[in-house]
C-alpha cells in the first residue's frame, strides 16, 4: 500500500504541452489509493480534456468559477478545494502560472485554490529550455520554494519544441515517488524499523488439535498499521488470525507455535528500534506431541504441559538500544502486575488492559489502555477503538524517544 492511500491529492494543470502526461499521472495517483480531483487552467483544456480526466479520477474536473453555460450550476469554491486537498500538485507547472503564484496574482480558479490552499504544495516545472533558463523564471523557482512549495525538478531531453535540454515534466512515475518519498522522509518513524508481535500462538496436541486462545490480533495489527503511516520498516511476527494488512512498509511473518514466534522475533530483534509484543502467546504447551490423532478410548485424557518460552522476557534480556514494549492484561492488583511486568521484563513502557474494563480485551473492536514507562508515569486513556489506541501508544513512544 502506497502512503498515498486514502490521502486526497488535488492536481492543478496549467497549459503546458507536458499537460497531456497529466492522464497518466492521475491514473497513478489512483492506482496508489488516493482520492483525486483536478483544477485545470482556462487554456490547459486545449491540451487535454477534462472527460479523460474525471473519467479518470471518478470526479468532476472544474477550470471556472463558475458554469457559463448553465446559470442554476454551483459556484466552484476554491476554498473548499483548497481545504479538501492533503495535497496540491501543479503539474505541469508553466512559467506563466509560476510566475503568476510566485506574485499573488489570482486569475483563474487555479490560482485562488493554489492561493487558499494550507497543505503541502509540490510544483512540477515543464517549458522550452529557454523559458528555463531565463532569471525570471529562475527567481519564480526561488520564491515558490520561499513559500515553502516544494520543487519537483525538471529533467533533460528532447523538448516538444524539437530542441534538446532542461525543461521536460518529470514522468508521471517520477512525480509520484517523489511525493511518496518525501512524505516518507518527512514522518517521525522514518528510517527506524519496528517489530510488532502479534495474535494468539497455537500449540499442537497431535496433528489436528492445538491449544490456543480467543486473541483476534486486531491491536497488533492497527500498531503495525500506525507504525507503517508514521515511516516506520514494519516486521510484524503474527499468529494465526483472520486480520489482513497491506501496507508497502509491512512484512508479515506468520507463526504458530510460541516457539516459532520466540524463534522469528530473535532473528528481527537485533535490527530493531522500537518492539512491541502484543501477542497473546500460549504460557505453557503440550509437553509431547503426539504424532498421530489421538484416539478417544479412555473416558479421561490428561495432558502433561510444560511452559513456553516467554519472548518479551527473552527480548528484554538482551536488550541493548531497542524501545521495548509490553502488554499487561490483568483482573486484580492490575497497576502492581503491571508495574512489576515492566521491571521484570525490563521493559521501557507498558500497556495495561484490565479485563475488569467494559469494551478492553481480545475480541473487541476497542481498547481501553493504561501507559506505565520506568519512571512509574501512569498515563489512563478512556475506551477508545483500537485504531486510535494504537495512535496514543505511539504518540508516547515518540515522546520517549525524542525525551
Ligand atoms: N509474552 C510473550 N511470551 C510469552 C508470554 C507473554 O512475549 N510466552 C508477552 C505478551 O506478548 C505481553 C506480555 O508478555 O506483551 C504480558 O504477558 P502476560 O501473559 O500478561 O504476562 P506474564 O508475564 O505471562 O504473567 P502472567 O501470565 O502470570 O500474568
Amino acid at each position: 500500500m502506497s502512503i498515498l492511500s486514502g490521502k486526497n491529492v488535488l492536481l492543478g494543470i496549467s497549459a503546458g504541452i507536458a499537460a497531456y502526461k497529466t492522464a497518466s499521472l492521475v491514473r497513478l495517483f489512483v492506482k496508489a489509493g488516493a482520492d483525486v480531483k483536478v483544477v485545470m487552467s482556462p487554456a490547459s483544456i486545449g491540451f487535454v480534456t477534462p472527460l479523460t480526466l474525471s473519467t479518470l479520477s471518478k470526479n468532476p474536473v472544474v477550470s471556472s468559477f463558475y458554469n457559463e453555460e448553465d446559470e442554476s450550476a454551483v459556484w466552484n469554491s476554491h476554498v473548499e478545494l483548497g481545504l479538501w486537498a492533503d495535497l496540491l500538485i501543479i503539474a505541469p507547472a508553466t512559467a506563466n502560472t509560476m510566475s503568476k503564484m510566485a506574485n499573488g496574482t489570482c486569475d483563474n480558479l487555479l490560482l485562488a485554490t493554489y492561493l487558499s490552499a494550507k497543505c503541502p504544495v509540490y510544483f512540477a516545472p515543464a517549458m522550452d529550455l529557454d523559458m528555463f533558463k531565463h532569471p525570471s523564471t529562475s527567481q519564480s523557482f526561488k520564491t515558490l520554494q520561499s513559500f515553502g512549495n516544494i520543487m519537483i525538478p525538471a529533467t533533460s531531453g528532447e523538448l516538444a519544441s524539437g530542441l534538446v535540454g532542461e525543461g521536460r515534466m518529470a514522468e508521471p512515475e517520477d512525480i509520484v515517488a517523489f511525493i511518496e518519498n518525501h512524505i516518507l522522509g518527512n514522518l517521525p518513524l522514518y528510517g527506524k524499523k519496528v517489530m510488532i508481535t502479534a495474535g494468539p500462538t497455537y500449540e499442537a496436541i497431535d496433528p489436528v488439535r492445538f491449544i490456543g486462545n480467543h486473541s483476534s490480533g486486531k491491536m497488533g495489527f492497527e500498531l503495525a498499521k500506525t507504525a507503517a503511516n508514521l515511516g516506520a520498516e514494519v516486521t510484524l511476527i503474527s499468529g494465526p488470525t483472520n486480520q489482513s494488512l497491506q501496507h508497502g512498509l509491512v512484512k508479515i511473518v506468520p507463526v504458530v507455535s510460541a516457539q516459532d514466534m520466540y524463534n522469528q522475533a530473535h532473528l528481527f530483534f537485533k535490527d530493531s528500534d522500537v518492539v512491541i509484543c502484543a501477542a497473546a502467546v500460549a504460557d505453557y504447551k503440550p509437553k509431547e506431541v503426539a504424532t498421530q490423532k489421538i484416539k478417544k478410548d479412555d473416558s479421561t485424557l490428561t495432558l502433561k504441559l510444560e511452559k513456553t518460552k516467554d519472548v518479551l522476557a527473552s527480548l528484554g534480556a538482551i536488550k541493548t538500544n531497542q524501545f521495548l514494549v509490553g502488554f499487561a492484561l490483568e483482573t486484580n492488583n492490575e497497576l502492581e502486575h503491571a508495574k512489576g511486568k515492566l521491571k521484570r521484563k525490563n521493559l521501557d513502557l507498558i500497556v495495561l488492559n484490565s479485563l475488569n474494563d467494559k469494551g478492553a480485551g481480545f475480541k473487541a473492536d476497542t481498547n481501553k489502555i493504561t501507559l506505565i514507562d520506568t519512571e512509574e508515569h501512569i498515563t489512563e486513556f478512556n475506551l477508545k477503538s483500537k485504531a486510535v489506541v494504537a495512535q496514543d501508544i505511539f504518540n508516547e513512544i515518540l515522546n520517549q524517544l525524542h525525551a
